[in-house]
């Protein structure tokens, strides 16, 4: 289970300048709970495509089937995907599997090695390719495109599909999985033309809120995740902030608070921190969800608007000797939401060691995860001493359910933000640009005007070379 706790976001704790006192909070959840009649109204209508992927039995039976086909008797699944069609496979995988995953014997690991190659660098795929080695015959690559047409996935699988077809032959197919668009698009073609095995991506689920559908289930299931109990965890949650009235809704809590910490108390950056290294993926992939959702120049009603919170990650208590210097003595311009684990799924006692140094004594016999948590507690307390808002979403544990709750809770508060800000939050029209401009430059359309543009205003000008 997870929990929202907010009082270090009040005016009590942080101050009335910097916090948020009870009568900003009573005209925040007025608006909160029209923004959450809008969303449960559009629910409702069936137009909130990712809200019903929770219940959507048909493809979680997909997956499972076709995980089923493939699970024992492939040694590497490499994803090949970017953004929406990737941050979530990390994030399950880096919150679900243990951090040495890759590296343990066939025997202890539940599933095949996973790589994701979520860039197209030369050396991230150069390097990965070269070390499968002769585990080729025995890797399935499942490339993963919505649109089927993004220049990088694209790419990568061009490369990927040559070398099994030349070293695989007739039967390099099966070694492939598309996840993609099932009603069109290049991918859905190519596979269709070579043969391979497919999963859907629902039409009216955008990249970044498709975690829960067969793009990040398929690589879960093949890792031995139990997606069952995370679409269950997620379906707790749907049901929570679909029928919880605003004031004890975690989503419409949380989004409140966002918003008075954005709109009125001058914090547009939203920095979340986990204190768990399980957690680091989820972090990442909330700042997609974030960034491409809410940061938009218009609202929906065509007014220039330029709106949207600057989503950031810190990990503690890493960043704590890199970040939180800035944090606290910096400008007052932060919300921080720390990730905290009360039962972390394994446990390190520190040793009865070095008696005879007065000065680690403290530290004896003292377990790993006091240690962690005790270091939220501290940061968070020096946070409020400096007037910095924060608020903590706890984890009983990291476990699917948990996490199926806790991707649930901010798709939701996502599209509550997005509602309370008038915007479209499921369009990412900037991304766009830099996509067509990438196939302008590449030739991809020869009477595309485009590419002469951006060669000019690349050109190195060396009044300004130093
Ligand atoms: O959230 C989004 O829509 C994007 O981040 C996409 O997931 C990303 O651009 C990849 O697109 P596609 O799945 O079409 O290759």
């Amino acid at each position: 289970m997870i929990q929202l706790y907010w009082k270090n976001a009040t005016g009590d704790v942080v101050g009335p300048e910097h916090g948020i006192s009870p009568s900003d909070m009573a005209s925040a959840m007025k608006k909160v709970a029209v923004a959450h009649e809008a969303v449960v109204e559009q629910w409702d209508a069936g137009e909130l495509g990712y809200a019903k992927l929770p219940a959507r039995r048909d493809y979680r039976d997909e997956v499972t089937q076709l995980a089923g086909r493939y699970r024992g008797k492939v040694t590497d699944l490499v994803v090949l995907g970017i953004g929406g069609s990737a941050s979530g496979n990390i994030a399950l995988q880096t919150a679900l599997n243990p951090v040495t995953y890759n590296l343990l014997s066939d025997a202890k690991r539940p599933g095949p090695r996973l790589f994701v190659l979520d860039n197209a660098d030369p050396t991230l795929i150069g390097d990965t390719l070269a070390m499968l080695g002769r585990r080729l015959k025995k890797t399935l690559f499942n490339v993963i495109s919505k649109s089927g047409g993004t220049a990088e996935t694209a790419a990568i699988f061009m490369v990927v599909r040559e070398m099994l077809r030349k070293r695989l032959g007739e039967k390099f197919a099966d070694n492939i999985v598309a996840t993609t668009d099932p009603e069109g698009g290049i991918l859905h073609d190519i596979a269709e033309a070579d043969g391979y095995a497919t999963l859907t991506v629902p039409g009216d689920v955008g990249g970044r809120f498709s975690v829960l559908s067969p793009v990040g289930l398929f690589s879960a299931a093949m890792c031995g995740i139990d997606i069952d109990a995370l679409l269950a965890g997620a379906a707790r949650m749907a049901e929570k902030l679909k029928s919880t009235p605003p004031a004890k809704n975690p989503a419409c809590v949380l989004a409140a608070v966002k918003y008075l910490m954005y709109a009125q108390k001058g914090k547009p950056i939203h920095v979340m921190m986990p204190y768990s290294n399980r957690l680091a993926g989820l972090a990442d992939w909330y700042k997609q969800l974030w960034a491409e959702s809410l940061g938009k120049e218009t609202d929906r009603g065509g007014q220039k608007v330029f709106v949207g919170p600057t989503p950031a990650k810190a990990l503690g208590a890493t960043d704590q000797h890199s970040q939180i210097q800035l944090y606290r003595e910096g400008p007052n311009d932060k919300l921080i939401v720390f990730l905290e684990v009360e039962k972390h799924s394994r446990e390190v006692r520190i040793p009865d060691v070095f008696g005879d140094v007065e000065k680690l004594a403290y530290l004896r016999k003292v377990k790993i995860s006091k240690l962690l948590n005790v270091e939220k507690q501290a940061t968070e307390y020096a946070l409020a001493q400096s007037r910095r808002p924060s608020v903590t979403i706890r984890f009983e544990a990291v476990t699917p359910e948990s996490v199926g709750e806790f991707i649930f809770l901010y798709e939701f508060t996502t599209s509550l933000a997005g509602e309370m800000l008038n915007i479209n939050a499921y369009n990412q029209p900037a991304v766009e640009l830099g996509k067509k401009a990438t196939f302008a430059l590449l030739g991809r359309d020869e009477s595309d005007p485009m590419a002469g543009e951006i060669r000019k205003f690349a050109e190195t000008d060396t009044e300004y070379l130093v």
